[in-house]
């Protein structure tokens, strides 16, 4: 496997392998090795095939994150899980300082009515750097419905190069929803079937880019087998297995022996696979997926730790955190992440027993991180940390969450009681021109009228109206008045 920096663009015809020493029947010593047709990688889509890549992660995902990983060498790299309600709904545009592309929304619009309320702040829900990851990016989806997944993908799909859905996250928030690993029970893994075709149908061939799946192991060999030959027949260019099964944490070893049959299936259909699950470095991956016959390797945690694992050690091999850190305020900064995640990530990136780590850590700003990692020496940084920082709003003096909050209510609270108050002078303005033309007609009119010429409007027909038409009839147009005038 090549430890290449550039992924591979696919081509639109049927490759074959050229090896097949992944083959399900290679091992067979006598019999002549058929070769198996790759899934045909769409032009815009990438092969998986031979690549170390940076698996999906919720908040240490993000887009600086991401580029530090390119820079140090990943093939690809995987978004952060984005559910698809979220992304539906959102507005899209270009950030003209960054050149990024941004989904937004504010936290209260809902896919039905993404508006805008006044004052409201629009929160960014994914952000693609077109020059420099769109090649290589591949968006994770979290998804339990085949036509939300592809409303959703179909927003982010031409600028990326692949869609990926998660069906391994095992935590609450996503299988709750009937997301993430809950898609790989037996009842639900139709859903998953159904999901991965409609994506394949109509965001895949749309956009021409590959469509693929991150699983978990199931709890036997004949039912993983079972799920990911189903999951190989819908038209996905390739899959990628996390090494444990749902119930097992993350401090727990992963476990490879059902690996190398995942692999197998596969490949007999011709669908790449990647292992995940205690890989930690570039060239470990590649030792790990010849021992395995599987095509690549994602890392997650060790990546999150420090982004230049994915250089190998001919190249130079991890370099020092120090050095990582401030390319990853370099990304960060281009990009204008919002500081609070930057600053999560600098506390995965740095040790812990570093006398910096607290002071970035209690560190309000760009600047201030800047300072306490002694970068602030460095006038260009220093220069457009303060920039950032008066962009973000991070400049003045911070407003405590509590006033905030105390804020927040009075302003909610204000403005419902305006809109009472419109109400109120509406129903009184409209009682008084009703007013005003009962006087008129009951002076024209003669006491007693055929009901049947009313107009039959709908306010005609309301009891309200009713109850006037019946004092008039009666002659008592003053006390129907007052009558009414009570009722309401
Ligand atoms: C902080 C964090 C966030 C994660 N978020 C996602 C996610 O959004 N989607 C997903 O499929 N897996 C997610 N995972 C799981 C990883 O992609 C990966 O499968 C797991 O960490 C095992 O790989 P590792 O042993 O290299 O850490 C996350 C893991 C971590 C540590």
């Amino acid at each position: 496997m090549s430890a290449t920096t550039n992924a591979n663009r696919g081509s639109s015809s049927p490759s074959t392998s050229p090896t097949l020493s992944h083959s399900p029947t290679s091992n067979a010593s006598s019999a002549p090795t058929p070769r198996v047709p790759y899934i045909p990688i769409p032009r815009r889509g990438v092969d998986y095939r031979g690549k170390i890549v940076l698996a999906p992660m919720v908040r240490s995902g993000e887009l600086p994150s991401r580029l530090l990983a390119l820079h140090y060498g990943a093939d690809l790299v995987w978004g952060p899980e984005t559910v698809d309600r979220s992304m539906i709904g959102t507005n899209q545009s270009t950030n003209p300082r960054t050149g990024c592309i941004e989904w937004k929304r504010c936290p209260t619009a809902h896919a039905h009515s993404p508006v805008k309320e006044d004052g409201e702040k629009e929160s960014v829900i994914f952000r693609i750097d077109p020059q420099r990851e769109s090649d290589r990016l591949i968006f994770q989806i979290g998804t339990n419905s085949p036509e939300r997944a592809v409303a959703a993908a179909d927003l982010v799909a031409p600028f990326c190069c692949g869609i990926d859905v998660n069906a391994g996250c095992p935590k609450p928030f996503s299988t709750d929803g009937g997301m993430g690993a809950a898609l790989l029970t037996t009842e639900n893994g139709d859903l998953l079937v159904r999901i991965l075709e409609a994506l394949v149908a109509e965001v895949g061939r749309k956009h021409e880019i590959g469509i693929s799946v991150k699983i978990r192991l199931l709890s036997t060999s004949e039912e993983t087998s079972t799920l990911v030959n189903k999951l190989c027949k819908t038209g996905i260019t390739g899959l990628t297995i996390h090494c444990r099964t749902r119930p097992m944490r993350p401090r727990e070893r992963a476990i490879r022996d059902q690996l190398r049959m995942i692999g197998e299936i596969c490949h007999a259909h011709g669908v790449a696979c990647l292992m995940n699950g205690d890989v930690v470095s570039r060239d470990e991956s590649v030792k790990l997926a010849a021992e395995y016959g599987v095509d690549g390797g994602m890392i997650a945690t060790a990546a999150e730790a420090n982004s230049s694992v994915f250089l190998s050690e001919e190249q130079g091999g991890k370099k020092p955190w120090r050095e990582v850190v401030t390319q990853y305020m370099l990304f960060a900064i281009s990009v204008e992440n919002k500081w609070g995640n930057t600053k999560f990530l600098l506390s995965q990136l740095m040790p812990g027993k570093d006398p910096a780590y607290l002071k970035v850590c209690q560190s309000k700003n760009y600047v201030a991180g800047l300072t306490a990692l002694g970068l602030d020496q460095n006038n260009d940084l220093l220069e457009a940390s303060k920039k950032l920082d008066s962009i973000l709003g991070l400049d003045g003096p911070k407003i405590p969450r509590t006033e905030l909050k105390k804020a927040n209510k009075a302003a909610n609270r204000a403005k419902h009681e305006a809109n009472i108050a419109a109400k109120k002078k509406r129903q009184a303005d409209e009682m008084a021109a009703r007013e005003a033309e009962q006087t008129k007609r009951g002076r024209m009119s003669s006491p007693m009228r055929d009901q049947s010429q009313e107009p039959q409007s709908s306010s005609a027909r309301s009891p309200l109206r009713k109850a006037e038409i019946a004092a008039e009839n009666a002659g008592f147009e003053g006390v129907g008045q007052g009558a009414l005038q009570v009722a309401v």
